[in-house]
């Protein structure tokens, strides 16, 4: 790849600013948690894994400067700097996931010095970085599989390189099946265009054949018979295995099962949330209308339109053909198989 989408580099964490691709590559700068907490909420970096590798950066920048000298006050920065990254965006667990790993490696070490701790942080940030490396490998393997000969594959957003360490999930899994696949369709992904300028991006220096459509253009293609699956990421996995995942996720789901069209979806384990029985307990963010009145600065609504941006929605378990995930493939997911390959 040519690029690294997080990255530690001279005492501080570069990231590559996404607003500007595909335009431009260029790296943002991130020195404490506020700067960290800012790019995250502005899509600087954003894809659910993704984030949560900028939110165990981020818990480290936070408490690198430290001057407490008794792990209890020590580790009352860390909740505090834990608590402001987890404000940054609701929806994804992998956020939630990689600050609970930090806090628990702080508390597992809490007998060392102070000095030692601060160091076992950032090489636990520099782990949770390069575990998902190998991850998204994984879940390349286990869902290239899935994927017949010469088949044409949906993807809705983008859950590439961009949004994980490096590689992606669901498109792991398409970059796996490369050989396999004869035509990639991105959907644009409105309001933030993730297909349009991400994923088109990624599949493109792949050498991988991709054509873009417009979010509305699917069932059309569905219905002549141009995609044979549909491979998407998620944010969040309830128990049961409804799935969040970018803002017409749902639109594609209703329509593969519509047209018989399998619908995976590949995610780390990391993204399941056992804590929800579920999808109806996933926190959906709401951005701001700003996002869809305008297009490139400019807005293309009358002012004082009323406009809604729930920047996610779930995918019911029963649309769900499989979940692609790094332990293996859970078909027709239920809480129960759920639990198996999740270890409950
Ligand atoms: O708002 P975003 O761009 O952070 O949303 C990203 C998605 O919805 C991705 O599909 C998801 O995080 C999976 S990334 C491997």
């Amino acid at each position: 790849m040519a690029y690294d989408t997080i990255r530690w580099k001279n005492n501080r964490v570069e990231l590559i600013d996404q607003r500007y691709l595909p335009r431009k590559t260029r790296y943002a700068i991130c020195r404490t948690d506020k700067d960290m907490w800012g790019a995250i909420k502005a899509m600087k970096i954003r894809g659910a894994p993704a984030i949560g590798i900028a939110g165990a950066y981020g818990a480290y920048l936070g408490i690198r400067n430290s001057s407490k000298r008794t792990f209890g006050a020590f580790k009352k920065e860390l909740d505090k700097s834990i608590k402001y990254l987890a404000s940054s965006r609701p929806t994804a667990k992998n956020l939630f996931w990689a600050l609970e790993r930090m806090d628990s490696v702080a508390c597992k070490n809490k007998n060392k010095p102070i000095s030692d701790i601060k160091n076992i942080l950032l090489e636990e940030a520099h782990k949770v970085l390069t575990d998902d490396k190998k991850i998204c490998r994984l879940i390349g393997k286990n869902g290239k599989t899935l994927i017949k000969r010469s088949s044409n594959v949906l993807t809705h957003c983008n859950a590439g390189g961009l949004a994980t360490g490096e590689y992606g999930t669901a498109l792991g899994v398409i970059f796996s099946a490369k050989n396999k696949i004869k035509m990639v369709y991105a959907d644009e992904t409105r309001p933030w265009l993730q297909g349009a300028r991400l994923t088109v991006w990624e599949i493109m220096q792949e050498k991988m054949p991709v054509t873009l459509i417009c979010d509305n253009m699917a069932a059309a293609l569905m219905a002549k018979k141009e995609i044979d699956a549909v491979v998407v990421g998620a944010d969040r996995i309830a128990a049961n295995g409804d799935t969040a995942n970018k803002i017409g996720t749902y639109n594609v789901a209703v329509l593969a099962h519509y047209h018989k069209i399998p619908f995976y979806v590949a995610a780390p384990v990391s993204t399941f949330d056992l804590s929800l029985g579920s999808g109806k307990s996933i926190p959906i963010e709401e951005r701001s209308p700003e996002e869809v009145k305008m297009i490139n600065g400019v807005y293309i609504t009358p002012k004082g339109a009323l406009v809604k941006n729930p920047a996610f929605d779930v995918t019911p378990r029963k649309l769900i053909t499989a979940i692609i995930t790094e332990r293996g493939v859970i078909r027709k997911p239920d809480k129960k198989k759920i639990g198996k390959v999740l270890g409950r």
